[in-house]
């Protein structure tokens, strides 16, 4: 049987280094009616359980629809996807280094003003993201405040292969059986879910890790930290199983600590902090987990996550 190897892109704040050790520590739960995932970024948890678990039904939800729009057209027009692909990178493949630069910012370019123009090329578009957050720099897709894709080219390695067919061929599979949304967690949850009774949630979002998210807002607030508690609260006393990720720091611990519900447990992930190998440092995260009691065991499966 064919294994993915990576995710599809790759997105801030990916969990991929950490699938490793939430397996390890037992956090996955063997058996569930749903997977919901309701900020599935760049979909390395959701790929790792879809390989691994088995579950009817699967929905995942992100704030961002651009995300959204390529599970979307991964789902739905694999062919056509592979095929702008190929040509898209054939392209750059054949170019001199220089000209390859010029090459990825006409073609970021063009994914701004597919985005601005609410063009509904749809499949180009995914084509674009995929290669443009495989070749610019650091490998992360990176936005500035009118909206806009705006990371600089990345001396991309001329080894490194940009996208994998099988990987999108699987990953189309597995969305085969999911509901794609774009939404507000809370919203994803009022309108489009009646809330079950052995669902597997994982929520991951965009860590507090800084006064400045405390006080005044990043992409996700303190005031958001507090929503997807009590929905993680709520959810929890329904009965379903429940993980929420998030920075160690006193002000989650403070937070999560108020109801008996949950169980904190610190995790250790390895994270990339810059293409310099000396800036990939470990760093602890917390897994707070309703309805899991995370413990060691012994492993029946061969772990693969250090392939992600
Ligand atoms: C840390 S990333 C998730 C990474 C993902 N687990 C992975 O492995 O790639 C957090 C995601 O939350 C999404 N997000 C931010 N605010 C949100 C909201 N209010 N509702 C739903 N998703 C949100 C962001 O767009 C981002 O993709």
């Amino acid at each position: 049987m064919y294994c993915m190897k990576r995710p599809i892109i790759k997105w801030v704040g990916g969990k991929y280094r950490l699938i490793g050790s939430l397996e390890k520590r037992n956090f996955f739960v063997d058996d569930f009616d749903r997977y919901i995932e309701p900020m599935v970024g760049g979909g390395s948890v959701f790929m790792y359980v879809a390989e691994n678990y088995d579950f009817d039904r699967g929905i995942l939800n992100d704030i961002n629809p651009d995300v959204i729009g390529l599970y979307k057209v991964i789902r739905d027009e694999t062919d056509l996807l592979l095929e702008e692909l190929d040509e898209l990178v054939s392209e750059f493949r054949k170019k001199e280094k220089t000209e390859q630069e010029k090459f990825y910012y006409k073609r970021r370019k063009d994914y701004n003003q597919i985005r601005e123009s609410g063009n509904e090329d749809k499949v180009r578009k995914t084509a674009l993201l995929i290669f443009l957050d495989r070749t610019c720099y650091n490998g992360l897709y990176r936005e500035n405040s009118g909206g806009n894709f705006n990371s600089a080219f990345w001396d991309y390695d001329e080894g490194r292969r940009i996208y994998i067919e099988e990987d999108i061929r699987k990953l189309s599979d597995f969305l085969d059986r999911c509901e794609l949304y774009s939404l507000d967690f809370a919203k994803l949850f009022a309108q489009e879910i009646n809330i079950g009774k052995e669902d597997f949630v994982f929520f991951d979002p965009p860590y507090l890790s800084s006064e400045f998210d405390y006080y005044q807002g990043g992409e996700f607030e303190y005031k958001d930290h507090r929503r997807l508690f009590e929905l993680s609260r709520m959810l929890t006393r329904e009965g379903n199983y429940v993980i929420a990720c998030n920075s160690d720091s006193d002000v989650v611990r403070e937070l999560y600590s108020s109801s008996e519900l949950f169980n904190i447990n610190r995790v250790s992930a390895k994270v990339s902090i810059t293409c310099n190998p000396e800036g990939r440092g470990s760093n602890d995260e917390l897994v707070i987990c309703g309805n899991i009691d995370p413990g060691p065991r012994i492993l029946q499966k061969t772990l693969r996550a250090k392939d992600y």
